[in-house]
């Protein structure tokens, strides 16, 4: 419903802005660390297959909402959706994919500032000859851990700027900002990506231990064993990894593809930014962190010190054994394709709050930016300064993780079910420069809503670690009468604190429960905001209508 102007440039500029909203920290910080902690090669076949069966299907279904919403002039989801039926349910619905985002963009920006200072301070040389506990307490030192409320002076400096640098970008809209941004940040970043991956392969072993190879970490991430396939605890992890790492589920592909045009290609315009993500990932996310770490310091210190941080906490140590020259190069490559990896994502996230503002209220570009500034300033900081009491953690879990489920879910039935494949199939193969499969129509219809929905209803009765035996455990438990043992993030304990009970204070002090859950409150008054956001629009739109 508006008049805007804005449109994508170019294809290449709009497959590299996707596949930058796809490629991001994701690729290169969670694809390493969630393959590590489910047994590496196990993780593969799972990962793979939810590609396939949910990732593909998701990414067409996706692009063909919102090219269909953008025939009506809308770019937001609550109101893409509302195209589709028109009832009232589903425009509510879509606030998920404005909220999403946002509540993503808070924290993501926060690391991406992390990437930003260690880029320069790379390039300074500031890591040379810094051994791991050096990196560690710098780290600490600069998020300002461990004294209870963090107050990080450099790190919030860090996070304005890098906000400053995104609300400005996206205040130059879609063509100006974004696309040239991706333009020139995607073959920076596979460039650099390429120079670390071939230095990794090319050290090989160092002899620094008996498995200090960078094959050997190779390896592990690339065996395949069968035998895990029936673990539901990998089977989650793959999947939630193939919801963040494609971006969907989130809302921002609908955004991107409603400034289409109704002739363009959909079907092939997805699948290259589609595989390209995947080629990110499993090549060269895969080829960085973990071997070159198993290179120096062995699998085992590798498997048990696996988490997202070792991109910032080891890095910088092991870039320093190929001597300080390469060690600065590989240091403002590694980071600075963190950088880029980030921005192109942020920027993502931030662009459905942008069109549904200059939809709705016709409020102009750099005003829509200032106001996303604004709202992503406050939701911002209380993950930086309650970081410790795990405020980061808790947005992650319920903005990155469950809600992209959920919206998953509800967008494939819409779709498939209550717009109608027929019309739907219609929408992903019109203009199509590719031949779609059609063994994706049924896939589209039943596989993929079942998929995510044994995800979901997984999720959420998650018991213990979720292994396999752990289900059959909980099943003779609740049927002996001694209830469900809740895993403690299983959805369903999440909510209601089972566990453990609701304790906000304890020995006169606010527990990390009562910080968490303040979050999570503040982040439902933010989904609620939303919403009267998107009734006062509606009731804008049927004034408009009438008049
Ligand atoms: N896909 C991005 C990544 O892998 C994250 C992202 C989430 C981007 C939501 C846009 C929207 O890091």
């Amino acid at each position: 419903m508006s008049n805007t102007t804005e449109s994508w440039g170019s294809r290449v500029g709009l497959i590299l802005a996707m596949a930058g909203n796809a490629v991001g920290l994701g690729n290169f910080l969670r694809f390493p660390v969630q393959a590590v902690q489910n047994g590496g090669g196990t993780f593969i076949i799972p990962y793979l297959v939810s590609f396939l069966l949910m990732g593909i299907p998701l990414l067409w279904v996706e692009w063909a909402m919102g090219r269909f919403g953008g025939r009506f002039g809308d770019h937001s989801t609550p109101f893409i959706l509302d195209n589709m039926t028109h009832k009232r349910f589903w425009k509510y619905f879509g606030v998920f994919g404005i909220f999403t985002n946002m509540g993503v963009m808070a924290y993501y920006t926060y690391i991406e500032s992390w990437t930003l200072t260690y880029t320069l301070k790379s390039l300074k040389g500031d890591f040379l000859g810094m051994d791991l506990d050096a990196l560690d307490s710098f780290f600490n030192g600069y998020v300002d851990l461990g004294s209870g409320i963090n107050f990080p002076v450099w790190a919030l400096l860090a996070f304005l700027i890098t906000l400053s640098i995104n609300i400005y970008i996206l205040s130059r809209g879609l063509s100006a900002g974004i696309e040239k941004v991706a333009k020139i940040a995607m073959p920076l970043l596979i460039g650099f990506g390429a120079f670390l991956a071939i230095m990794s392969w090319t050290t090989g072993s160092t002899g620094r231990c008996e498995d200090c190879s960078t094959f050997v970490g190779l390896n592990f991430l690339w065996e395949p064993d069968f035998t895990t396939l029936a673990n539901p605890k990998i089977w989650l992890a793959a999947a939630g990894q193939i919801f963040f790492t494609l971006s969907v589920g989130m809302g921002t592909i609908h955004c991107y593809s409603s400034y289409l045009k109704q002739k363009d290609d959909i079907a092939l315009n997805a699948m290259s930014a589609g595989w390209m993500n995947g080629f990110v990932e499993i090549v060269l996310g895969s080829a960085v962190v973990i071997p070159i770490a198993v290179g120096y310091l062995g699998l085992d210190w590798v498997v048990d010190n696996a988490g997202f941080m070792m991109a910032f906490k080891t890095m910088p140590f092991l870039f320093d054994q190929w001597g300080s020259v390469l060690a600065v190069i590989a240091g403002v490559a590694w980071f600075g394709l963190l950088f880029f990896a980030g921005i192109t994502s942020s920027l993502a996230m931030g662009t459905p709050w942008m069109g549904f503002v200059q939809d709705e209220f016709g409020w102009s570009k750099n005003r829509s930016a200032m106001l996303l500034g604004i709202a992503i300033l406050a939701m911002g900081l209380p993950t930086i300064f309650f970081f410790e009491k795990g405020v980061f953690d808790e947005y992650d879990y319920w903005t990155g993780t469950v809600s992209l489920v959920i919206f998953a879910l509800a967008e494939v039935i819409l779709f498939a079910w209550v717009f109608g494949m027929d019309k739907g199939w219609k929408e992903i193969t019109d203009g199509a420069d590719m031949n779609v499969p059609r063994i994706y129509r049924p896939i589209i219809k039943y596989v993929t809503p079942l998929f995510i929905g044994i995800i979901f209803l997984t999720s959420l009765f998650k018991p213990l670690n979720g292994e396999l035996s752990d289900w059959s455990t909980a099943f003779n438990s609740l049927f002996s009468g001694q209830g469900w043992p809740w895993a403690n993030d299983s959805i369903i304990n999440q909510i209601f604190h089972i566990n453990t009970g609701v304790q906000w204070v304890a020995d006169g002090h606010f527990t990390n429960m009562f910080y968490v859950d303040m979050s999570r409150f503040f982040l439902l008054a933010c989904f609620f905001a939303l919403v009267a956001m998107v009734k006062v629009a509606s009731n804008r739109r049927k004034q408009n209508a009438s008049s």
